[in-house]
């Protein structure tokens, strides 16, 4: 028997987390094509909060269902000769609508969840490991025996950056604010920690990697972090930049790209396969199989319950988020 009434937590204003209600929701019959999902955890990542302040480039019209990713099974199904059934778990992707008991979908928002996690895992998997997928294989052509630096390495773009790293065979520098962050990097396979709270970055990446700098670097951070990055950077490296959690746009002095060789490149996971879904397909598959095949997993920091939503994104706002926060809706 489906709950025709169900919650969701809405996004009302763009004052940020204190914006943001759980509030019942009736459910709308299904449309020809559409599937009920209903939703058991879900997964916070950095644009939700940025959403809230209507900072991230996508600017939902207001009010909206807060949630970019979810896991759940499907309830209800328009289509019974569909390639999904009721009873199937699935990933729900998207740009809103996680945070809520019930997602009503079509079949291009979900996919089947990948068989070696649990549903707290999935409800974390896809957009980090997305963007780092896209970011290393896709942008950055990391290859085996490079060396690979990750600043914010034990945030949730951090973290997968780290892991995925380790599994294409690269020398994995993990960089981040505190011993708690560095131990997620740890757990993911990272070669070496730096705390950059305590010791200057760049130096330390010149001394481990005797001065020849990173082949590959990972910004999610952005502002003096991003500037800094080109300190250590080596030779024909790649500068991969993911975001501004720090809040600030690094600027970039453009004799040094010169002076290195090297390139700087901007990464936007989603729109890399909206924009080309022939490549966005490639790197579904591609990202799926090595995932399962390699054991890639997020690690869960902190499970709120959805009443505490605003809760969650104050602690990412405040950078106490280590590794993977998850939203438990229905376990
Ligand atoms: N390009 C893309 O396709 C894409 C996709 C998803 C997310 N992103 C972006 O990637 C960034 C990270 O997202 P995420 O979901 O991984 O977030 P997250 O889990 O909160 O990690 C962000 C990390 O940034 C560091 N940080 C530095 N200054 C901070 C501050 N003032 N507030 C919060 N964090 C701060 C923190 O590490 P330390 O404390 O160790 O410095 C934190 O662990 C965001 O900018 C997000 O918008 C980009």
């Amino acid at each position: 028997m489906i709950d025709k009434f169900a919650t969701a937590t809405i996004c009302h204003d763009l004052s940020g987390p204190d914006g943001v209600r759980l509030e019942p929701q009736q459910q709308a019959p299904l449309a020809p094509g559409q599937m009920r999902v209903r939703l058991k955890a879900a997964a916070l990542n950095f644009p939700d909060l940025l959403m809230t302040y209507g900072k991230y480039q996508f600017k939902p019209e207001l009010p909206f269902i807060l949630g970019m990713e979810a896991v759940g099974i499907v309830e209800e199904t328009t289509d019974p000769a569909g390639p999904y059934k009721v009873g199937d778990a699935v990933l729900y992707k998207n740009k809103t609508g996680a945070f809520a008991t019930y997602a009503t979908v079509e079949a291009t928002q979900i996919e089947p969840m990948p068989k070696h996690l649990t549903y707290a895992e999935a409800a974390a998997f896809s957009v980090t490991f997305l963007t780092a997928y896209v970011s290393l294989i896709e942008r950055g052509r990391l290859k085996a025996g490079e060396t690979l630096l990750v600043l914010g390495a034990g945030g949730g773009v951090g973290q997968a950056t780290v892991a995925l790293g380790k599994a294409l065979g690269a020398t994995v520098i993990a960089a981040a604010s505190s011993a708690d962050k560095l131990r997620i990097a740890k757990e993911s396979g990272a070669d070496h920690l730096i705390n950059y709270h305590d010791v200057s970055f760049p130096e330390r990446v010149q001394e481990i990697t005797n001065g020849r700098g990173a082949d590959v670097i990972l910004d999610p951070v952005g502002g003096t972090f991003f500037e800094q990055s080109l300190d250590c950077i080596a030779w024909a490296g790649r500068l991969l930049v993911a975001g501004f959690a720090g809040g600030e746009f690094g600027v970039l002095k453009a004799n040094l790209p010169i002076e290195k060789g090297c390139s700087v490149i901007g990464v936007r996971a989603g729109e890399f396969g909206r924009r080309d879904p022939v490549a966005g397909a490639r790197v579904s598959i591609g990202l799926r199989k090595f995932a399962e095949a390699e054991n890639l997993r997020p690690i869960i920091g902190k499970a709120w319950p959805l009443a505490h939503i605003s809760d969650a994104l104050r602690a990412m706002e405040r950078r106490d988020a280590t590794g993977k926060q998850i939203i438990l809706i229905d376990d």
